[in-house]
């Protein structure tokens, strides 16, 4: 039996499949980070995987930064949001939200009027971003936030995820990677802070495993997973020892019964990520990262991850659990189109035609 295709229960989350979507930015949210139209159908179509987990999403207007991304912290969003929802339950698939807050990877011109760029240390990251007014332009100096505003941030985590109950979305994952504000605490270069949030990497690794706990808290921590990929530098992300990092935040979380945790390979030569969540962490793996259908299987087949997760061959194929099934070939994305707004390379890519 092809265990591609059998079931899998991860916490309270029953997947009728072990073929995850990976979460994927589009950029085809509205100006107001409000979900579009265009948004349920996409989600629609990609419904059949055992779990899709939708884009990263901001918590706060604070966590906004990209372009036309999704928020989930009022109640336009949350009701956009249930249009999301309810299609993908509708085709009888389950769907959990990505909760992505950019910290100092964001750009004034993306984000609404009065929200701030916010960090643990005020050091700028060494990167440049799109903006639909200005086109390439640096990343915002941060202000530094106090330990009373880390706490609020932590509620903004909390809110965010019985929000995303509240729109129908069967849990959330908070996005701990590519050098967002969870990995800027997390990471050495990041955070310089002298308060309970920085210094000792058990300092540093208490950011996320406050939220963590927080929304496990306020949503189960069953319908609650979170994502890895120990050493990434993306975002201009310095860590001492990346190894060390990872293994304090899953020691950190240990005693909740999380649904998941998310883990893909790392970049860094030597560092074998799957391994070494394989011996820390107590919660179930989805392993991403660079599989095909047979990769996929092989990695299950020989016991490493418990589900796997797409995320470029989602971009084109939305009927990826099909095709997997039937053996078919598979269609390649268009680079050009990932982050543009409209239909064109989001919603046209069609079905395996019978
Ligand atoms: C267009 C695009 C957008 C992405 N956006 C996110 C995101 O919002 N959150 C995240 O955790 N990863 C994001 N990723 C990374 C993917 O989730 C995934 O880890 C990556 O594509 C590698 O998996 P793959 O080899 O199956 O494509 C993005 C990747 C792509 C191609």
């Amino acid at each position: 039996m092809n265990l591609l295709f059998q079931p899998l229960k991860l916490g309270e989350l029953n997947l009728a499949n072990r073929i995850v979507m990976a979460p994927m930015t589009r950029s085809r949210a509205d100006e107001n980070a409000v979900p579009t139209e265009l948004m349920v159908e996409y989600y629609r179509q990609r419904a059949s995987a055992g779990l899709i987990i939708a884009e990263g999403t901001a918590p706060s207007a604070d966590g906004l930064g990209y372009c036309r991304t999704p928020g989930i912290f009022n109640e336009l969003q949350v009701s956009a949001w249930r249009k999301v929802t309810d299609a993908v339950h509708a085709e009888g698939g389950l769907i959990v939200l990505q909760l992505m807050h950019v910290g100092r990877a964001a750009s004034r011109y993306n984000k609404p009027e009065g929200a701030r760029t916010v960090a643990p240390s005020a050091i700028r990251a060494n990167v440049q971003l799109y903006s639909d007014a200005a086109g390439m332009v640096d990343t915002d100096e941060p202000h530094a936030l106090t330990t009373e505003e880390v706490q609020a941030v932590v509620e903004d985590y909390r809110r965010a995820a019985i929000l995303a109950r509240e729109a129908g979305f069967d849990g959330v994952e908070l996005h701990c990677t590519s050098g967002y504000l969870p990995m800027q605490f997390m990471a050495s270069g990041s955070n310089q802070r002298t308060d309970q949030y920085g210094g000792s990497v058990a300092n540093r690794v208490r950011f996320p495993a406050e939220v963590l706990a927080a929304m496990a808290d306020s949503i189960g921590a069953g319908r609650v997973g979170y994502r890895m990929c120990p050493g990434n530098p993306y975002n201009d992300i310095v860590d001492e020892d990346p190894v060390a990092t990872a293994v304090a935040l899953m020691q950190a979380v240990a005693d909740l019964p999380l649904a998941y945790l998310h883990i893909m390979r790392s970049p860094v030569t030597g560092l074998d990520a799957f391994a070494l969540v394989e011996e820390h962490s107590t919660v179930q793996l989805i392993i991403n990262d660079g599989f095909d259908g047979e990769s996929a299987e092989r990695s299950l087949d020989n016991g490493h991850g418990q589900a796997v997760s797409f995320g470029r061959h989602y971009v084109a194929n939305p009927d990826l659990v099909e095709r997997l099934r039937n053996a078919r070939p598979l269609a390649t994305l268009n680079r050009k189109t990932l982050y543009t707004a409209g239909a064109e390379g989001y919603t046209d890519y069609p079905a395996w035609a019978v």
